[in-house]
């Protein structure tokens, strides 16, 4: 499974990516929002940093301005994927930005019907939100289960970008289905890391070695 950071935090990017474990990073403008500096040059930094896939999203709302916008945001690199929203100005987008050659991620996914259209339109990546179905009452999980099966059976080409994800058990249970990739937030990514018992291991190892005469 491919391990994308999401995030607009530079520092978190290099960061994890000196460990080598950054296959590509997904970005959003409330991500963005987090972070000080010009959005557009930070993605355009993002771009620059990273070999892998860096998701860059739309502003616009209708297809043309979303065309639009994705022209420029492939200029930052040759690795951006243009992310345009679960809509149907955000299909057509989709089918014609791959139509240019130019790779698209399908974002706000909610249900597995949704995830079979954004597939039909020629996405790369399909982002289902599973925290937020979690969030309210349902099973984001399962559905990560059921565009899985609809994928295998009729072997689209799209893959499974697992987004919205809360917590590391989302990460297991997403590698257990075989999602093909998930961006996981850099809080989520440092639990993943740690455990309380390589610290205290760690710590006893090293007072262990003071008292060696
Ligand atoms: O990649 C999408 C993600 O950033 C949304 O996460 O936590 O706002 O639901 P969240």
């Amino acid at each position: 499974m491919k391990i994308f950071l999401d995030t607009a935090s530079i520092k978190s990017i290099k960061f994890y990516n000196d460990m080598g474990l950054i296959d590509g990073v997904t970005t959003n403008p409330s991500l963005l929002s987090k972070e000080k500096g010009n959005p557009h040059s930070i993605m355009k930094s993002i771009s620059n940093m990273i070999d892998g896939d860096v998701s860059l999203e739309v502003i616009g709302t209708t297809y043309s301005e979303m065309i639009k916008e994705g022209h420029t945001l492939k200029l930052y690199g040759d690795n951006v994927v243009v992310k345009c929203p679960m809509t149907p100005d955000g299909l057509i987008a989709c089918k014609k930005l791959t139509n240019e050659n130019i790779p698209v991620n399908i974002t706000l996914i909610f249900s597995a019907n949704q995830a079979m259209l954004a597939a039909k339109s020629g996405a790369k990546y399909v982002s289902p939100f599973i925290g937020r179905l979690d969030d309210v009452g349902n099973d984001g999980i399962n559905l990560i289960n059921e565009i899985k099966q609809i994928f295998q059976n009729y072997d689209y080409g799209t893959q499974i970008l697992v987004a919205s994800v809360r917590h590391p058990i989302h990460v297991i249970q997403s590698a257990k289905i075989g999602a093909d990739a998930i961006t996981i937030p850099p809080i989520i990514l440092d639990k993943m890391i740690k455990h309380n018992l390589t610290s205290i291991g760690l710590n006893n190892f090293l007072s262990d070695w003071k008292k060696i005469k």
